[in-house]
Parts: C-alpha cells; structure tokens; sequence
C-alpha cells in the first residue's frame, strides 16, 4: 500500500504526527532510520516565519539525511499564511507543508486559530487556498479534529472544503477539540470523511500504539494512511514494524532495553550535533530519555536520574548502567504516553459560533504556540 499526494511517494503509508516540543530534526532522523514514511516538523507559526523571527526560522532547517524535507505550518490570517509559503518556496526549504487546524490550547483558540477556525468556513477556505496557491507544485496537507465538540462537528465539512482548495491530503485526527488527548479517537469517523472527500486521501490519526492497530485502522476506515503521534514516544522502531506490517511480515513488538538503548544513544548524539550546545541538547532530549525507559523495569532510580539529566557523562552514564537484557513488562510499552488529558474547557472568541458562514478575521497571536 503506497500513499501518494501531489508528486510525493510514501511508501509505507506512514506518518509522523507534527508534535510541538518533540519531531524536532534528530527525532525525524532518528524515527527515518527506523523504518520509512513521511517525517513532519514540529509546529511552524506561519507569522513568525514571515517576520523572519529566529526561533520560527530555525524550526524549518531540516537535516541533510531527511529526503522529503516536511514542515507544519500554523496560522490564520491567509495573507500571512501565503506569504509563508511562498517564501519556503523561494527558499527551496520544503517538499511538503500540513496545515495545523487541531490545536485546541486557548491561547489559540480564544483567537479562533487552531482547532477553532473550521468552524468560520470561509475563513478556513481562505486560508487553505492561500497556502494551496503559494505552494504551486508543492503538497499541501490539512490536519483537523472531529470538531469543537459533540454538538459542533465540523470535519466532514472541513475536509470537502480543503478537498475543493485543492488539499492534496486531509489528516484526521478522530478526537473533537475538548477531547484534547482523552478517550478513545473515534475512527468510524475517519471512515465517514474517507467517504466524504472521494479522490483525496485520507489519513487517519489517533490511538495507533502497534503497528498491528495501523492495519487495524486501514481496514476499519478505508483511510489512505496513517498518522502516528504519541504510539513512537520512547519507540522509533514503531517504525521498523510499521514496514514490516505493510510489507505483510509480522512486527518484531517492543525490542529488549539494550536495542532501545542503542536508539536512544543514536539520539543522543544527533541532538548534540544539532543544537550544538549541550545544556540545550540534553533538555530537550531528556523527556525523551524517560519515554525510552517507559515499560522496562529499570527502577525508580534510573528513572529519577533521566529525569534530572543535564549532560551528556549524565545520559551516557545511565544508560551504561540500565540492564540491556530487560524485556517489557506486560503491555506497560504499549501504554499512552505523552499528553492524555481532557480540554477543561473550550475558550473561542466571543459571538464565534453564532454564524458558521459569516466572516472572520483572526488575529494569530505573535507567542510561540505549541500542540495539537
Ligand atoms: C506533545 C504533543 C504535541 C503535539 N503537537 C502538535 C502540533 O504541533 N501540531 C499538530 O497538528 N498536532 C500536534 N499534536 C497532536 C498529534 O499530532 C496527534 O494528532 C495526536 O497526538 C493524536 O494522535 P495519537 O493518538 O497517535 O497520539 C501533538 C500531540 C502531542 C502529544
């Protein structure tokens, strides 16, 4: 099964979900070397893009071992959104951009940003032609949610709309906006947009922790391909099973500590060589050091230390002395990780869902945003 949108081949028909604070450049490489599929970046707001802010800049540098160079894009305001892509385009910085529609966080949403906007549909119909036609032969993809909530579903809508702008894909992740993380992603939905929007190809996203619920999802929705998002926290060879299932061989399921060590070490060290700055490296690596020890029976100590790591000696050190024998207990590998809360509420700006087709105009707060 091979997933193409636009002139892009992904073969298998995986993706890394965008994860704010996580798919940075040595996660990608590192989840790349494991198996194959498409590797997006963490978040992008398309505003500090435009205006040349250094952090938003630095977030599109992709390393020289990623083939298909991915960015997500977040914004609201189609000129800035245009103006986004246009100048990755002038720059040659990326062969694929998803647009981000799934954030539900306030300090996004109260702006109508996010999760938010498909609900205004013109709105949300203008800012994906804005990107659509400042890509040109470059895809451009949509991720959404189920909806703001039970009452307010939107994404049958939403994915006819990004279908008619020319989306080149539609990634549903089967959650509403107030699930955030809680419960289980709703995938009969999935199979009711793959309806929807025949000729565009659906990703289905949401509660895939094996590579068997992967096929599990293809075969219940129809879906054109998958997107992974907490299910390879602390286990990049997801991926290398992920291949093997949709190359119709069995996956191997989670490796012994000394295998996950050796990934973990591989990290390590393209964080050090990325951000060039140890203290900053090691932050950033260290809450996935943690996701890496998560199901193995290490200790409460070893698990104190990664999480008080901040350098190198620190990490190496640890994990020369964690057992590579050890085995997962149980299903603790296969158990969610990363975010698995509610929204406590929904914050919108005022009036915003009195009138699904009158329009709006959003301001995309300046802040760096994160998630999804
Ligand atoms: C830590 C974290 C950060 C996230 N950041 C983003 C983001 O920046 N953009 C986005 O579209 N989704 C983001 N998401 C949502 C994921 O892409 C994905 O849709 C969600 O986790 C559901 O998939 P899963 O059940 O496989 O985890 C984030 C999720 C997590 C756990």
């Amino acid at each position: 099964m091979i997933l193409m949108f636009g002139h892009l081949t992904i073969d298998p028909p995986v993706v890394l979900a965008p994860m704010a604070g996580v798919t940075d450049a040595p996660f990608r490489v590192v989840c790349g070397e494991q198996g194959a599929g498409l590797f997006v970046s963490e978040m992008v707001t398309a505003r500090g893009l435009v205006e040349g802010n250094e952090k938003s800049l630095e977030m599109t540098r992709h390393h020289p071992a990623e083939r298909v160079r991915s960015l997500q894009l977040y914004g609201s305001d189609p000129a800035v959104m245009g103006d986004a892509v246009r100048r990755l385009v002038a720059e040659d910085a990326a062969d694929h951009v998803d647009l981000n529609f799934g954030c539900p966080v306030p300090k996004v949403t109260r702006n109508g940003g996010g999760a938010a906007l498909p609900f205004k549909r013109r709105l949300f119909a203008q800012v994906v032609a804005a990107a659509v036609g400042a890509a040109g032969e470059i895809p451009v993809t949509v991720k959404m949610r189920l909806g703001l909530d039970d009452d307010r579903l939107t994404y049958l809508d939403a994915g006819r709309i990004a279908a008619d702008q020319g989306a080149a894909a539609v990634a549903l992740h089967a959650r509403t906006a107030i699930q955030g993380y809680a419960g289980a992603a709703r995938w009969e939905a999935i199979a009711r947009l793959v309806d929807a929007v025949p000729g565009t190809p659906v990703l289905g996203n949401g509660d895939i922790w094996r590579a068997e619920d992967a096929v599990a999802m293809v075969a219940a929705t129809g879906c054109a391909g998958v997107v992974i998002g907490r299910g390879c926290l602390g286990r990049p060879w997801l991926f290398a099973d992920l291949a093997r299932i949709f190359n119709g061989e069995g996956p191997l399921g989670p490796p012994d500590l000394g295998e996950v060590v050796a990934i973990a070490r591989r990290h390590l060290e393209l964080s050090l060589a990325w951000y060039r700055d140890e203290p900053s490296a090691v932050r950033r690596f260290r809450k996935h050091l943690r996701w890496y020890l998560q199901g193995y029976p290490v200790g409460h100590d070893a698990h104190r230390r990664a999480g008080l790591a901040e350098t190198e000696a620190q990490v190496l050190s640890l994990l020369d002395d964690v057992d590579p024998a050890l085995r997962v207990v149980g299903s603790a590998v296969d158990a969610p990780r990363g975010r698995t809360d509610a929204m406590s509420r929904l914050v919108l700006p005022q009036g915003w869902c009195d009138d699904a087709e009158a329009d709006a105009q959003v301001i995309d707060p300046r802040v760096a945003v994160s998630g999804g």
